[in-house]
């Protein structure tokens, strides 16, 4: 088939980089003239590990060619919206200016039997309005799909070749059908297809997302109470984790959530379930978004204990990205609170194996290093901000050679507390009582 993706960003190009695994002819159309000079030249414009092997291949192989727009070429016989729904810049909901632009442009070039399917992460109700729009520019009944992506970044690829589940909701039989051809390599291995309705296909990505934005603020309220009662999070995570109703799994306590995706999502559901009248359905999540932010600010006064007055103190902070394996700093815990950090006064040098480039000019507060022996050189105060394997596996002692002060705060909960404590440090992980 001849499939086409549009939009390039996370989504657009993992999408179409697996498309063309599967054996598809792909085009891609990207609109930022920078970006697609980056793709043309088979470099991905961002750190996703195993992405950028795949793309020079597929780009050889001539199985992956790109384009700016939509009317550049051939019809595709499928066409995929993968453009970003970001929050808007006056209030909390999803901006889906850029769905309705790619739709609408989708609408002038396609023939009756070809098949639009959004993937883009949208307020319930969109892809109706969407395509009752696209229908009356397009001078025929668009078969329009929904179909949810669950990729998570780091392990982008993987999870869009082997995903859990594909949810599609289509308006009629022939695009559902369609859509079940594209994805016949992966739906033949018995990965589960869940049919539904468009609107649940909406439903279901933002559900998604809230539940687990409410898995990770659930385990920070706890920490909350543990820090004022001595218990412990870490140990009651893995004791309720183990009842298989709960599971195990997004029960890491620490500095919370962040990225392009689950802190807008649970924002834009809130704006959404208020616009159609059941904004008290979802009043839970702005606890979920108010637990999240507090674990920020929890940071910052637990520096302000240890070192009293912030200003001119130096600080080091490990890791920018929201996670590893990313370079994405959208709503980085970590970068928000160096921010933060350094707003209060301290001197804040900032150090992460990858993101460093792609933090650019931006926030010129902030001293970079790139170097982790320079970086640690006299700081007062430690935080691990993002578990990169790399600060996972710091030497504790050697660490405590170079800093001025062997202090660290361990915001991800991930460094062993008995040999940190045992090379002179003090350690406070976030939700723990591990002082001696
Ligand atoms: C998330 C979802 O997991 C994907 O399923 C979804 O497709 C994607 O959003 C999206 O909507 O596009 P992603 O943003 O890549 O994926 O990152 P996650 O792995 O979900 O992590 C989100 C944040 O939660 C990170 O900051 C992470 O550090 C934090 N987290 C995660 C915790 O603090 N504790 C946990 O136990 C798990």
């Amino acid at each position: 088939m001849l499939i086409g993706v549009v939009g390039l960003g996370y989504l657009g190009l993992t999408h179409s980089i697996a498309m063309a695994m599967l054996g598809h002819q792909v085009i891609g159309y990207e609109r930022d003239p920078a970006r697609l000079r980056v793709i043309s030249d088979a470099q991905i414009p961002f750190h996703e590990p195993g992405l950028e092997d795949q793309l020079y291949k597929l780009k050889s192989s001539g199985l992956l060619t790109v384009a700016q727009e939509v009317d550049d070429g051939a019809v595709c016989d499928v066409y995929f919206i993968c453009v970003g729904t970001p929050q808007t810049a006056s209030g909390k909901s999803a901006d889906t200016s850029f769905v309705i632009s790619a739709g609408m442009s989708l609408a002038k070039v396609i023939a009756p039997d070809t098949v639009v399917v959004g993937k883009s992460t949208v307020p319930v109700g969109t892809a109706a309005s969407l395509r009752k729009q696209m229908s009356e520019v397009a001078g025929f009944p668009v078969h329009l799909a929904w179909n949810p992506e669950f990729l998570r970044e780091g392990t982008a690829l993987e999870d869009s070749l082997d995903p859990d589940r594909i949810v599609i909701g289509s308006c009629d039989d022939y695009g559902l059908q369609k859509i079940k051809e594209v994805y016949k390599p992966i739906l033949d291995r018995g990965t589960p297809l869940v049919e539904v309705s468009v609107e649940t296909a909406e439903l279901v990505k933002v559900a998604a997302n809230a539940f687990l934005a409410t898995k990770v603020s659930f385990i920070n309220a706890m920490a909350e109470i543990a820090e004022v009662s001595g218990a412990d999070a870490v140990e009651l995570a893995k004791a309720i984790g183990y009842d298989e109703r709960i599971g195990n799994k997004f029960l890491r306590s620490g500095i919370g959530f962040g990225g392009g995706c689950l802190p807008k999502d649970i924002r834009g559901f809130v704006a959404r379930a208020e616009e159609l009248g059941v904004g008290d359905a979802v009043n839970f999540l702005r606890d979920v978004d108010a637990i999240n932010q507090r674990r920020r600010a929890r940071v910052v006064k637990l520096a302000e204990q240890e070192l009293g007055e912030l200003k001119d103190k130096k600080i080091l902070m490990l890791g920018l990205s929201f996670k590893p394996d990313s370079d994405d700093m959208r709503d980085s815990p970590a970068l928000d609170i160096a921010l933060r950090l350094s707003e209060a006064g301290a001197k804040v040098t900032v150090h992460d194996p990858v993101s460093l480039s792609a933090l650019g000019e931006k926030h010129p507060e902030l001293f970079r290093e790139q170097d982790l022996k320079t970086a640690a050189q006299d700081q007062e105060l430690v935080i691990l901000g993002t578990e990169w394997d790399q600060y996972k596996s710091l030497e504790p002692g050697a660490l405590g050679n170079l800093v001025g002060n062997r202090l660290i705060i361990d915001g991800r909960n991930v460094l062993d507390v008995r040999s940190w404590q045992a090379a002179g440090w003090r350690l406070i992980a976030l939700g723990r009582n591990v002082q001696q």
